[in-house]
């Protein structure tokens, strides 16, 4: 077995081709909610899939069939399924991640084209469309299969993938592709799958590796107002007719404070408050005022108390105004009365919160505010996507697991955090697959997602790739012990080998008898649990340590015992 060593080393001598796949992907145009730019989605699905080919991933296309948008209808990109590995002694991960990106254009204000890979030697920055959100990520994952094939090492752990090209557009047909592939049972390439790690979301700094718990849900609105048959001159209406914009603007002020403050009544009282104890879950993270006004890029947090800006985001609820359709937005000074506007914002979620739960008090204070004007324009309310919020138990072996893993990599215990953000898919493969569902983060605080000059840092990228290998981020290897004694751990009929450290394995023989057992690999089976001590020669019968066997076999209720 070689030693992790030729993971660092092809990590090194591989990272300029890793950073140009990254840059082949970025170019691809894959922006989901542009119909101009849908067969660029097609295309980024298919590289994506000729990837994971060469790979050695076994894939499947699934089409999920059409939908309308932007007055068309639009092929939807495909789900692309995969699986590698099917070793029933082994823990089975699948994994997610997204490889459509939201729009960019250079006028946003980025500094080079958004979908040229700039690769900023000094500042050791990747910038461009999707480094971060959620290509980065994405071909992290690739790398790691790169590095196992090229140097003839199988994989830990059999992995199953599931990328979509919609995520950025409301996540169309993923829920039924998702819950139709669990439903074939065995005949499904989701079946025996013990996990889920989502790679799509960032550290809530730039110093600490984070591991994510919980996401905010989201239900997104368009108030459309109507009334003029078409757009008029306001010398020759202004003061003479009921104005859309001047509705909608009134309206729109009726939702949201400007301390953030939701004034849509019954929102904000749905959410328990906080109790000491949670509160101290705040107080713990790595975060301060200026790491949020250094990634929001201006001093404008809502508070100057870190719990409280934290709490803000991930544990209330929260409601921004996005944009008005078809106000007047270009240069000029154009006198013009719009005849339709669509006021757009959306709120994020919290549990026990769902988009069905409050809907209806967004309706009636809308329609409340909006009779008290006597206006003769029309108001209709549009809901147009949303997703419930999400929260995980860390005590999983799946976090645990992480948790070792970032401290083995990083010296540092990770923050573990709820994040504002939403990945409503997050939630249907918790409750369609019953497992416990991780996000694992690569990407900093600062990185500027769906922002102007978007960026991954190198390290990030790099080191997290060589992270991943070496047990890390990617919560698939424990900690690889290469010097002195080690501890191997057999499981079950499987006869699992988990190679732990002393520390560990005394805490282990704390939990159950100690039985001497002799490796497989010796002739007998083991069909008992035990630890033992063994030599660097005996170990190499499988050098990774699978911390998930460990953990799973440490909190497992009912230790089986030696007959
Ligand atoms: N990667 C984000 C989700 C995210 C955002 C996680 C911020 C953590 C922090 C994802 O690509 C995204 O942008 N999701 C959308 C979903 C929405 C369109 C349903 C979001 O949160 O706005
Ligand atoms: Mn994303
Ligand atoms: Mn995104």
């Amino acid at each position: 077995m070689p030693a992790p060593a030729s993971f660092s080393n092809y990590i090194d001598t591989h990272a300029d081709a890793f950073i140009k796949r990254l840059g082949d992907a970025v170019a691809i145009q894959s922006i989901s909610s542009d119909a101009r730019r849908r067969q660029d989605v097609i295309v980024m699905g298919n590289w994506l899939n000729g990837q994971l080919n060469e790979l050695g991933v076994e894939t499947k296309l699934v089409d999920l069939g059409t939908h309308e948008m932007q007055g068309q209808t639009l092929q939807l990109p495909p789900a692309i399924i995969g699986r590698l590995g099917s070793d029933p002694a082994k823990k089975t991960v699948l994994i997610y991640g997204h490889y459509d990106v939201q729009p960019a254009l250079k006028s946003d204000g980025w500094k080079t084209d958004p979908f040229t890979l700039v690769v900023d030697e000094d500042s050791g920055r990747l910038i461009g469309r999707g480094s971060t959100d959620d290509k980065g990520p994405i071909l992290g994952w690739l790398n790691v299969l790169e590095a196992h094939k090229n140097l003839g090492i199988a994989m830990p752990v059999n992995v199953r993938f599931c990328f979509e090209g919609m995520e950025e557009n409301g996540s169309e047909g993923l829920d039924e592709c998702i819950q139709e592939e669990v439903k074939k049972g065995k005949d499904g390439w989701f079946d025996g799958v013990d996990c889920v790690c989502i790679s799509d979301n960032y550290w809530l700094n730039t110093r600490t590796p984070a591991l994510t718990y919980g996401l905010r849900g989201i239900a997104y609105f368009n108030i459309k107002i109507t009334g003029p048959g078409q757009d008029l001159h306001s010398g020759l209406f202004g003061r003479t007719v009921h104005e859309p914009m001047t509705d909608l603007i009134k309206l729109m002020s009726r939702l949201v404070d400007h301390n953030g403050d939701i004034l849509i009544p019954g929102i904000d009282d749905m959410v328990p408050p906080h109790d000491e104890e949670e509160l101290k879950l705040y107080q713990k993270m790595d975060y301060t005022i200026d790491d949020i006004e250094e990634a929001a890029g201006g001093k404008v947090a809502l508070s100057s108390e870190k719990t409280t800006v934290l709490m803000g985001r991930m544990r209330q609820p929260s409601l921004s105004l996005h944009g008005i359709e078809g106000a007047f937005s270009a240069v000029g000074a154009k006198t013009v009365i719009p005849a339709k506007v669509g006021g757009k914002f959306s709120i994020r979620l919290v549990p026990p919160q769902t988009p069905e739960k409050i809907i209806p008090l967004v309706n009636a204070c809308l329609e409340a505010e909006f009779a008290k004007f006597n206006s003769k324009n029309k108001m209709e309310i549009e809901y147009l996507h949303g997703g419930k919020p999400w929260v995980a138990d860390v005590r999983h072996w799946n976090f645990e697991a992480a948790k070792k893993a970032i401290e083995a990599v990083y010296k540092k215990t990770p923050d573990y955090t709820r994040e504002g953000g939403s990945i409503p898919v997050t939630l249907t493969f918790a409750e369609s697959l019953g497992v416990n569902v991780l996000l694992l983060p690569m990407g900093r605080a600062d990185d500027g997602a769906h922002s102007t000059n978007e960026k991954l840092d190198r390290s990030n990228f790099i080191e997290g790739v060589s992270g991943l290998i070496r047990k890390t981020s990617m919560i698939i290897y424990g900690p690889i012990i290469d010097e002195g004694p080690r501890y191997l751990l057999v499981r079950g009929w499987r006869c699992c080998m988990t190679q732990v450290t002393e520390e560990e394995a005394l805490q282990l023989l704390y939990l159950v008898n100690l039985r001497r057992i002799w490796l497989p690999s010796h002739g007998i089976t083991a069909a008992i649990l035990g630890v033992m001590k063994v030599s660097a020669k005996c170990a190499d019968f499988r050098s990774f340590a699978f911390v998930y066997n460990f953990l799973d076999l440490v909190n497992a209720p009912a230790l089986p015992t030696m007959r």
